[in-house]
Parts: C-alpha cells; sequence; structure tokens
C-alpha cells in the first residue's frame, strides 16, 4: 500500500477539492498498481492532487506520435515540477506503419478517428492497463453528452478481462471547467500554453483546434464528426457499456 502523507486533506480550500483529496486518498490506499493517465489540463490538476497524497505519483501519458511540441515540452514541464514517474507509452511499430503505408497520415478525416485512436491510443493503454489494477482519469460529467453520467469509481468495462478486473477513478467528475482553471490559478499549477491559444480541450494536433468564446469546449476535437461519437477509445465505456471480454 502507498503511504499518505499526513497533511492530505487536511489542506484542502474547496468542497470540490476535498472531495477529490477523498477519492484520490482512497484509490491509493486501495490499489498499488495504479496510475494517473495525463494528457491535459485536468491531469496536472489530478497530479497536483496526489503529490499531495502520495510521495512519488505514477503517471503515464500515451504518446501517439501525433501530440502538439508544445504538449511534449509541457511533459518535460510537469516531470521537472513533480515527483512523479513518468511513462510515456508508444504505439506498436508493426500496427502503425501498416496503417500508414495502407492508408496514409490523416485516415481519420476519411473513416473516422476509431482506426487511428485504436493504434495510436487504445492498443498502448490497453498494454500499460495489463500491469495496473487501477487507473485514474481526468474526466469531467460536463465535457460532453457522452459523460454526463459518470462516476467518480466504476468498473473498467472497456478493459477488463475475464480474470483481471480494472478499476477506474474519476476524482473531478463533477468539476465544472471553471473549478479546474481556479484550482490551477490558486495553485499556480504548470499547463500547457497552448491554452493561452484559444485551445480548451487539447488531443492530438490534426484533430484539435482552437474554439471561440461562445463554443464549448469539445468542439474543438474530431469536428467533422457528430458529438455523440466523441469517444476514441480510452473511454469507450461512455457510448457503449459493455463489458469486452478478451485476453
Ligand atoms: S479523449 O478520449 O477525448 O481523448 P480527453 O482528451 O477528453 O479524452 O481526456 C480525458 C482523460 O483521458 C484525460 O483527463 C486523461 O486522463 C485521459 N487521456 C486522454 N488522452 C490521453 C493521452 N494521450 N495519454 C494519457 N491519458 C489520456
Ligand atoms: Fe489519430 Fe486523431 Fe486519434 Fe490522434 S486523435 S490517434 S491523430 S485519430
Amino acid at each position: 500500500m502507498a503511504e499518505i502523507l499526513s497533511q492530505g486533506i487536511a489542506d484542502a480550500s474547496t468542497p470540490g477539492e476535498e472531495h477529490a483529496l477523498a477519492v484520490l486518498e482512497d484509490a491509493f490506499a486501495r490499489f498499488d498498481r495504479i496510475a494517473i493517465s495525463f494528457s491535459g489540463a485536468e491531469d496536472v490538476v489530478l497530479i497536483d492532487l496526489a503529490a499531495r497524497l502520495v510521495k512519488r505519483v505514477p503517471v503515464f501519458c500515451l504518446d501517439t506520435g501525433r501530440l502538439h511540441a508544445e504538449t511534449y515540452r509541457f511533459l518535460e514541464t510537469v516531470r521537472e515540477h513533480y515527483p512523479v514517474t513518468l511513462e510515456v507509452l508508444s504505439p506498436d511499430a508493426d500496427d502503425l506503419s501498416r496503417l500508414v503505408r495502407e492508408k496514409g497520415l490523416f485516415s481519420f478525416l476519411r473513416d473516422g478517428h476509431g482506426e487511428c485512436c485504436a493504434i495510436r491510443k487504445i492498443e498502448p493503454l490497453r498494454r500499460r492497463l495489463a500491469g495496473l489494477d487501477a487507473w485514474i482519469t481526468g474526466q469531467r460529467a460536463d465535457q460532453n453528452v457522452t459523460r454526463a453520467d459518470l462516476p467518480v469509481e466504476q468498473d473498467d468495462l472497456a478493459f477488463s478481462t475475464a480474470d483481471h478486473a480494472i478499476v477506474k477513478f474519476n476524482p473531478l467528475s463533477t468539476w465544472t471547467g471553471t473549478d479546474v482553471w481556479d484550482y490551477i490559478r490558486r495553485r499556480d499549477v504548470p499547463y500547457n500554453p497552448l491554452h493561452d491559444q484559444g485551445f480548451r480541450s487539447i488531443g492530438c494536433e490534426p484533430c484539435t483546434r482552437p474554439v471561440g468564446p461562445h463554443q464549448h469546449e469539445r468542439e474543438g476535437r474530431w469536428w467533422w464528426e457528430n458529438p455523440a461519437d466523441k469517444e476514441c477509445g480510452l473511454h469507450a465505456q461512455n457510448v457503449a457499456p459493455i463489458r469486452i471480454v478478451n485476453g
């Protein structure tokens, strides 16, 4: 079991912060093989919260090979700023070269993002989760119609197998975007500089664009697709709550 640091929840300055700290404390107390899945603003908030609870924060990032240059630099900023063990995971080289050879570098514009995300994100995530019993995401319920009912803790129906159950924690599920940015400002948390250029939800470079002040944050992601399809498979159970049993 991870040793939980004593100041932890006592330091919380809002009820939302106290709740997220309690969820994280419970998660780290129950699971040794656990990590934060990190890409965006919410995830640095999770890292900042977790660093108040445990001495070394286990973190992984799915490097799709298509992230913005700013995002790669930001990963290094986070690595230097926090006591993290940051694993950067790559797609399978054979699967990736077959996709690019057969369909080119922008197949998602024609065929939808499912196939490319499956190779660049889902397979590396499945590989990583095979060595974990729980993972922690920065999803929020108000991010998309697909996340409206997001609980703080759920059985991971998409990645659990018949002989390996995986639990998924979403400690910020009830936070709003304003809560996230209030926390970032209050605690001087580092963030991706793209946020200052109109990017709100940041994924891969070719599938992400800035949004205007009256647009929803998800409108900058896969904008050529229907909002109900805007899950890449990391969080597939938000749209298809079916247990996938495989090896
Ligand atoms: S996505 O499925 O549409 O791409 P989104 O960008 O909203 O997801 O992020 C939701 C959560 O998924 C993040 O808070 C993070 O926990 C996880 N996540 C998304 N992209 C990555 C990535 N490239 N590497 C690791 N975790 C990620
Ligand atoms: Fe490919 Fe776009 Fe998915 Fe990134 S977000 S893995 S570039 S389809």
